[in-house]
Parts: structure tokens; C-alpha cells; sequence
């Protein structure tokens, strides 16, 4: 086997594994490397020639090995979940900065010809102008987006200091098979459907007019095989949003789901969560541009593959 051209890290979770799945099902030799904090085993089942490697990206002797070699990083690891960094803001804190600043080090160290990182919609906070443009000042409000916001900056400095060619995606809330639906900081959309599909009650936090630009995960892919492959000039040391520029509220995608489910059940309203956003819509003009990224998958065809996946893998577990 050839020596392994791309380094995908956070390999064991939803978006890492998608990633290694596309790259490996392009022929690609693929290095993954996760902690499995919170990716899990049975997202490797299928990446059939995947070069894993356990170990946690904080301490920089597992950094200097996972990039020995190779040419592009796709830095997907991470705690991912706004409430579990309201419980535990210096947990979320090591996983996510300090891990991507050692992950940063060992790849100017290795020589790395490019560097794209899982970046969150979360850094543009409660700002009132929507579409969110990468642009516009960013207001993190938990702790979570503070960290991501931080792995940006670090990223930009690393270009403009060492000049480690790096590009950001900061993703929207995204969603599709894979996803793990079972913890209590699971993305609402995992758990809604697995819970209606099971026949269990949905709560919601607050009134349900919250709105998101919920991104289908072969979007998020796509745009992360575009930001390996532009041009340095193009990109290189920015940051770009990674979405479908189109909103739904969480009443709307509840609606759907009664649809795709069959669930006839109650929805519960519970109190508004802490640092939530309100509403989050993005501008995908630059990506365009940039990358000449355009969606794949549209929120409604996504939801329904994602409900079919969740029927299935239940079906098959019993
Ligand atoms: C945020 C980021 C997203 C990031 C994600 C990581 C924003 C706009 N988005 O997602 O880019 O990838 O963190 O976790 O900040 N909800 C319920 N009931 C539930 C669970 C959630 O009503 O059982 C609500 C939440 O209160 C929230 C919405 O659903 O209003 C979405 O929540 P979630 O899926 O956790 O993602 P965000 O926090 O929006």
C-alpha cells in the first residue's frame, strides 16, 4: 500500500468518515486518526484499507505521527456540541484548541501542502443580519463556538506566520446518515427522527422558531474535496461557509418528519436552551466563487435519505 496522501482526523465520526469514505472510494490511500471520544467503530465498518491510528491529537507525538508524509489534513476531530460545552467548557477547550494548535504545529513540522478544517456556524452567534457572510464580525456564545472560532484564527495565523496552507469551513448545522443519534448532545435532527421513529416524544427546546440552514452531509463532502483541490492563491488562510443558503425552523422540520415517520405522537415543548443561537442562514456566495462549490443534496431530499438510512439501521438492530 502506498504511503497514505491524506490525513482525515476525527476518521471515527460522522463527517470524518464520510470524508475517508469519499477519498478512499476515489482510490485515494487514506490516514485517519481518532481518540474515540465520541467517534465510534461502527462508522470504519466499510472503509475498507483505512490507515487508523488511535491516539488523542493534544499530545504532539501522536500530531507529529498522524502527519508524517502526507500532503493534505482534513481536521474534522472534535467534541461537537454546544450544551456539552456549557457542561464542560475546558474538556471542549483541550479537544478542540489545543489539539488543533498541536495538529497545526506537526503539520508546518511535516511540511503539510494543505490544511482544511471543520470550522463552525456557530462563531456568527446572535447576529441579526441574515444571511450570515463571512465578513460580518463573529459573536461566539458558548464556549463551543469560542473554541471553534479560536481553531480558525489559529489556522489563519499559522498560514500568516509559517505559511501552512489552510482553508476553514465554517459547516451548518449538518446532518445525514451516521450521525449518532444516542447521546443526550446529540444534533436534533439524529434524534428527533430516531426517537419518531420508535414511537418516542420529541421535545423541543423553546417555541420551535428557531431556524437553521441544516447542510446534508454530501454538501459538507463535496466542499471539502473543493477546498483540498483549489488554488493556493484562492483560498489559501481564509475561511468559507459550508451550507445550503436555505432556512427551515424546527416546527417545519418536526412537520416533515411526521411525514417521512409516520409518528402521530406528542411533541413536547420544553424551556429554550442556554447560548442558543436563533436563527442561522448562510450566504454561499464566496464559496462559489472560491471553490465553485454549489449544494448537492437539497434539505428535503437529505431528510429523506437520512429517515431511510435511521429506518434501516434500526430495522437491522432489532
Ligand atoms: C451548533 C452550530 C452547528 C454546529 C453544532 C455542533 C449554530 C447555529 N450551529 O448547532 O454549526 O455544528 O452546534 O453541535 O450554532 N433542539 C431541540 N431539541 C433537542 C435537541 C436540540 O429543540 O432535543 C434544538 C436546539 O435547542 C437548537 C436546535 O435544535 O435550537 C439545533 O440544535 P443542535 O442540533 O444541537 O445544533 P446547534 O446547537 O444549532
Amino acid at each position: 500500500m502506498s504511503e497514505p496522501r491524506y490525513l482525515v482526523t476525527g476518521v471515527a465520526g460522522f463527517i470524518g468518515s464520510a470524508i475517508a469514505r469519499a477519498l478512499l472510494a476515489q482510490g485515494h490511500a487514506v490516514r485517519g486518526v481518532d481518540n474515540f471520544a465520541t467517534g465510534r467503530r461502527e462508522n470504519l465498518a466499510g472503509l475498507k484499507g483505512l490507515d487508523l491510528m488511535e491516539g488523542d491529537l493534544a499530545d504532539p507525538k501522536i500530531a507529529a505521527a498522524a502527519c508524517s508524509g502526507v500532503s493534505c489534513i482534513f481536521h474534522e476531530a472534535a467534541i461537537p456540541s454546544v450544551p456539552r460545552s456549557v457542561a464542560d467548557p475546558a474538556g471542549t477547550h483541550r479537544a478542540n484548541v489545543t489539539a488543533t494548535v498541536e495538529l497545526l504545529v506537526a503539520a508546518r513540522d511535516a511540511g503539510v501542502a494543505r490544511v482544511v478544517y471543520a470550522a463552525s456556524s456557530s462563531a456568527y452567534g446572535n447576529q441579526p443580519t441574515l444571511p450570515k457572510r463571512e465578513d460580518m464580525l463573529p459573536d461566539p456564545l458558548s464556549p463551543y463556538a469560542a473554541a471553534k472560532l479560536a481553531g480558525e484564527y489559529y489556522l489563519r495565523s499559522f498560514h500568516a506566520v509559517y505559511g501552512l496552507p489552510t482553508v476553514a469551513l465554517r459547516y451548518f448545522n449538518v446532518f445525514g446518515p451516521h450521525q449518532d443519534p444516542h447521546s443526550p448532545y446529540s444534533a436534533v435532527l439524529a434524534k428527533f427522527i430516531t426517537l419518531m421513529l420508535a414511537g418516542k416524544t420529541p421535545t423541543i427546546d423553546g417555541d420551535g422558531e428557531q431556524s437553521r440552514d441544516f447542510t446534508y452531509i454530501d454538501n459538507v463532502v463535496h466542499a471539502n474535496l473543493l477546498a483540498a483541490a483549489a488554488p493556493e492563491a484562492e483560498v489559501a488562510g481564509r475561511m468559507f461557509n459550508a451550507a445550503t443558503g436555505v432556512r427551515v425552523t424546527l416546527n417545519q422540520v418536526v412537520a416533515q418528519l411526521r411525514d417521512l415517520t409516520g409518528y402521530r405522537g406528542e411533541v413536547k415543548n420544553g424551556p429554550p436552551r442556554t447560548g442558543d443561537v436563533k436563527h442561522s442562514l448562510a450566504d454561499i456566495s464566496l464559496a462559489r466563487r472560491h471553490l465553485g462549490y454549489a449544494p448537492q443534496v437539497d434539505f428535503a431530499t437529505g431528510l429523506e435519505r437520512t429517515v431511510a438510512w435511521y429506518r434501516q439501521s434500526l430495522a437491522a438492530v432489532g
